[in-house]
């Protein structure tokens, strides 16, 4: 087994940021380099986060022989073209959210990575949070019945900016891609997939919607309700109703946070405090499976990546939304 597996970040943005921060303290791990359209911004991102080796361009570190590991952190117009450049450089990848702009992006990402045999994974990195597994586990338990009915929103208010990533067309903006993804992940983890898609949304000048409205309906009248939004602050809460109780993922539901369990005698809340943040628990997850030499996750394997892709195209077309 592998012991130290060498990380490198391309796109170093916002997000970027926040995931060095959580890959530090995994064990086996390090930030071994990072790559920036721009060398300054390269090397005082390298300075902050000690990384090794800081390059001005990203194919310069997909050359990088002791690069095992890449993490696009681009915006998503980038992320199909950079994965299968990475792959096709032999570079295990982790992809931000969303992995690709449609299926079909995604479908090509997951073929070359099967085909070269090298670790892909989306980075939708509720799925590896404590307070999501114990959700998980607690409604597959049965413990509170079935599914009756789920509910989940993710709004902020964003200033408008038509150059910026979030209403940028050309950069793959809009509230679906960039936070409508959580509720509709929610909703397929715990429901899985549904058998009608209905959505409405609201439209940017920029052409790209400013909220969405989706209902995801399922048989003997399960319904998942979610919505996201750039105009407003929303709860950002998860509900999930049971035929014997409730279970309330609290505020941000899709980042750590308590899970309140509302049975027929009693209601508890559970805090799933940590130390470091919530990205520690995806690059542990890809640091152990990359030691193991596994080219897909076990927790959050490329079907349902496609799965959640083929549910934003459904939406997108329900919204007549193209980035085509
Ligand atoms: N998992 C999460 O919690 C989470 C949270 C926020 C965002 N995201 C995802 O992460 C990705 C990046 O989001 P972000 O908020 O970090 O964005 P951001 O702050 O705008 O950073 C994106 C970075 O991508 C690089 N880039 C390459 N080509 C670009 C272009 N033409 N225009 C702008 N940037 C370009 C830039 O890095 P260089 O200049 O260094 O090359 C830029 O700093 C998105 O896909 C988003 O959905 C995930």
């Amino acid at each position: 087994m592998k012991q130290e597996i060498k990380w490198g970040i391309i796109g170093l943005g916002k997000i970027a940021n926040k995931f060095a921060e959580g890959l530090a303290p995994v064990e086996n791990a390090v930030l071994y380099a990072v790559a920036s359209r721009d060398s300054e911004n390269a090397a005082s991102f390298s300075k902050k986060h000690n990384a090794q080796v800081a390059y001005g361009s990203y194919s310069q570190l997909m050359q990088d022989e002791n690069v095992d590991v890449i993490y696009i952190a681009t915006p998503h117009v980038f992320h199909h073209d950079l994965t299968l450049d990475c792959i096709r450089h032999g570079k295990a990848v982790l992809c931000e959210k969303p992995f690709a702009m449609d299926l079909e992006e995604a479908e090509a990402m997951v073929k070359i990575s099967k085909k070269e045999k090298v670790f892909l994974m989306d980075a939708l990195w509720t799925m590896f949070l404590p307070h999501f597994q114990f959700v998980l586990k607690k409604v597959n338990s049965g413990e509170l019945g079935k599914v009756k009915s789920l509910k989940a929103d993710f709004g902020f208010s964003a200033e408008f900016d038509k150059t910026k990533r979030l209403f940028n067309k050309s950069l793959g903006g809009g509230s679906l891609l960039d936070i409508g993804i959580y509720p509709v992940f929610l909703a397929y983890s715990i429901l899985g997939n549904p058998s009608k898609v209905i959505a409405n949304a609201q439209f940017t000048e920029t052409g790209v919607d400013a909220n969405c409205d989706i209902k995801f309906q399922y048989d003997e009248g399960v319904e998942a309700d979610l919505f996201s939004t750039f105009l407003e602050r929303t709860p950002t809460i998860a509900e999930i109703e049971m035929e014997k109780g409730k279970i309330i993922l609290n505020t941000r539901f899709h980042e750590p946070t308590s899970v309140t369990i509302i049975s027929e005698d009693k209601e508890e809340t559970l805090d799933f405090e940590m130390d470091t943040n919530g990205y520690f628990y995806e690059a542990d997850h890809v640091t152990k499976m990359l030691q193991a030499g596994k080219t897909e996750s076990d927790i959050l394997d490329l079907e349902k990546t496609l799965d959640i892709m083929r549910l934003l195209d459904r939406i997108k077309s329900e919204i007549g939304l193209s980035y085509k």
